[in-house]
């Protein structure tokens, strides 16, 4: 379906928790989650009708993300039933990597065709720092895990900070020559509770391409990174922009919140409720919610928060 825009949505990001194991400090308060009620989370079956009914309106990739989604206790079943969909052609998943060695396997006989796994740095101390839970020691066995699995693509995603990873840049962007995977570097998003960054950690992807003058553009593949590769390396270095050279132009995706809520945009307040709906009702609303698609995010800088009333562990990126 179109928005007002003429644009075609064709992906859904589906977060199916809030909940995660580690407290990324980008993303989600130290103390985690104040737990919902269980009742106003999203079930299940109401997760996959609003999949039917989002195929039904031409959505045609689906991405989960979270939170962690690989916390969720049925989360391979959900993504069985996900890529079972009639016009589901592509079933992803966003994730920390760091239950991927039990999940990788089953995840992939599920039907997950693609997998971004999220890395930082490559110093432990920095990936707990940072993480403030975390073991770099695991995410990297998840990374391993899912290069065994057989996914079609894996991506790395990075967030570029001023003053914390800024000086990794050609180490991490050497993974690509090591590993059959694309490594993105993603500019910081102000959401919520983003006051502990100061305004140097917000970096424009530029310094990428400034401290390795030797990437030559690749061919793009639909997604939102603008493509790269070293010389000789198996994959793309790709540089996802929202703060310097924002891509709504060419935005396809809706959202859906674990506690049930249509997000038109990333960025927005706007939010349409879709729990406790049957088939029809949810359908409606997500019509209603791709017609209300605003035409881009608004300011988004140091200085002007994203206006979404969420952090991103309650939006799923
Ligand atoms: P593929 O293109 O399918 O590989 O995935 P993706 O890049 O859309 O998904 P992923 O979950 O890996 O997100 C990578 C980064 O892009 C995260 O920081 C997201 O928050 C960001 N991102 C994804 N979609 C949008 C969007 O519509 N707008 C903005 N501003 N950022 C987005
Ligand atoms: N800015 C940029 N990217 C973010 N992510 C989470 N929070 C932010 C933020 N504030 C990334 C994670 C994950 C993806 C879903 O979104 O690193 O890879
Ligand atoms: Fe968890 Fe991902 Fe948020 Fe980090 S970015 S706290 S891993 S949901």
């Amino acid at each position: 379906m179109q928005d007002s825009f003429g644009r075609g949505i064709t992906y859904l990001r589906l977060s199916v928790t809030e909940l995660c194991n580690l407290r990324c400090r980008y993303c989600m308060p130290e103390e985690g989650v104040c737990k919902k009620r269980h009742e106003e989370m999203l079930t299940q079956e109401e997760m996959l009708q609003a999949v039917r009914a989002a195929a039904s309106l031409g959505i045609t990739k689906l991405r989960i993300t979270g939170g962690e989604p690989l916390v969720k206790p049925n989360i391979v079943e959900l993504c069985r039933g996900a890529a079972a969909t009639e016009g589901i052609r592509e079933v992803c998943l966003t994730t920390n990597g760091t239950l991927l060695p039990q999940l990788a396997v089953p995840l992939r006989e599920a039907g997950v065709k693609r997998l971004n796994i999220s890395l930082d740095t490559l110093d432990a101390e920095k990936y707990r720092r940072i993480t403030r839970l975390g073991s770099l020691e695991q995410a990297l066995a998840g990374i391993e895990a899912a290069l065994d699995a057989g996914f079609e693509k894996i991506k790395l995603n990075t967030v570029l900070i001023g003053g914390f990873n800024d000086d990794e840049i050609p180490q991490l962007a050497e993974l690509t020559r090591r590993w059959n995977l694309d490594l993105r570097f993603i500019e910081l998003m102000p959401m919520l509770d983003s006051d502990e960054f100061g305004p140097e950690a917000f970096l424009p992807y530029t310094v990428v391409t400034e401290k390795l003058p030797q990437l030559v553009p690749a061919a793009a593949d639909g997604g939102v990174a603008k493509l790269f590769r070293l010389p000789g390396a198996q994959g793309n270095v790709g540089l996802i922009s929202p703060v310097s050279a924002h891509f709504c132009a060419e935005c396809n995706r809706i959202r859906l919140t674990a506690d049930g809520k249509l997000k038109p945009c990333l960025h927005s307040s706007a939010e349409f409720p879709i729990k406790g709906l049957d088939y029809e009702g949810m359908r409606e609303q997500i019509k209603t919610a791709i017609l209300a698609k605003p035409q881009w995010h608004g300011a988004l800088d140091y200085s002007h928060h994203s206006q979404a009333k969420r952090n991103m562990n309650q939006i799923g990126g």
